[in-house]
């Protein structure tokens, strides 16, 4: 059974406690969207939002940066309550340092690529890695077309995992209930849905319909 994790990028930001109380009992993690407005064009939140997030909810907080240096934020951000903490590989020059760190803070450490990277990249430090975050979408922006070869390059993270069922694998951009299929098919474990779940006045239904009934 696939894990679903409604992006809170496409909630409405004037009642979070309210959207993230909507998605509550069916959701299994809260994807939490960081930008800097350098690394990707957008700008969203810092730890004093994740912070307000983390007290309306008992939902683990999966928190997904979309910064450059990240090694600077990630104590805050587990300060504030990240659970999950996922760097983009395009903006760690010492990923295997900036993985320990994210353990060493107690949290689950997830590596992001982008469309354009191979993950083939992360052969080095597979083992040492919770979670891979396939981009199905160039990071910056809710409401993007899902890119359709995400979904081989899932296959090719589950080819590199041989038999085993670690990192798990993540996807997130463009997810809707036409993309899951392609992704569920090639073998993905959690899948992040932003507008699909929150532009509905039935946010748990779509929720429900991704994880597969
Ligand atoms: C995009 C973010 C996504 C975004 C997905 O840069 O990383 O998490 O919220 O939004 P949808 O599901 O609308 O593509
Ligand atoms: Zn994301």
């Amino acid at each position: 059974m696939i894990q679903v994790a409604p992006s809170l990028l496409a909630a409405d930001f004037s009642r979070l406690a309210e959207e993230i109380q909507r998605v509550q009992a069916v959701a299994d993690l809260l994807h939490v969207d960081v930008m800097d407005g350098h690394f990707v064009p957008n700008i969203t939140m810092g730890p004093m939002v994740l912070e307000a997030i983390r007290k309306t909810t008992d939902l683990p907080l999966d928190v997904h940066m979309m910064i450059a240096e990240p090694d600077r934020y990630l104590s805050d951000f587990r300060q504030a309550g990240a659970d999950m903490i996922s760097v983009h590989v395009e903006t760690c020059p010492h990923l295997e340092r900036t993985i320990d760190q994210i353990h060493r803070l107690g949290a689950l450490a997830g590596v992001a690529v982008n469309p354009a990277t191979p993950v083939e990249l992360l052969v080095d430090i597979f083992d040492e890695v919770d979670y891979v975050l396939v981009m199905s979408v160039n990071p910056g922006f809710g409401g993007q077309t899902f890119w359709p070869r995400a979904a081989e390059k899932i296959r090719r993270v589950k080819a590199m995992r041989a038999d085993r069922d670690r990192p798990l694998i993540e996807v997130d951009g463009g997810i809707n209930d036409a993309t899951v299929a392609w992704v569920r098919d090639a073998g993905v474990d959690i899948v992040v849905a932003g507008s699909y779940v929150f532009q509905s006045n039935h946010p748990e239904e779509r929720v429900k319909i991704l994880r597969g009934g």
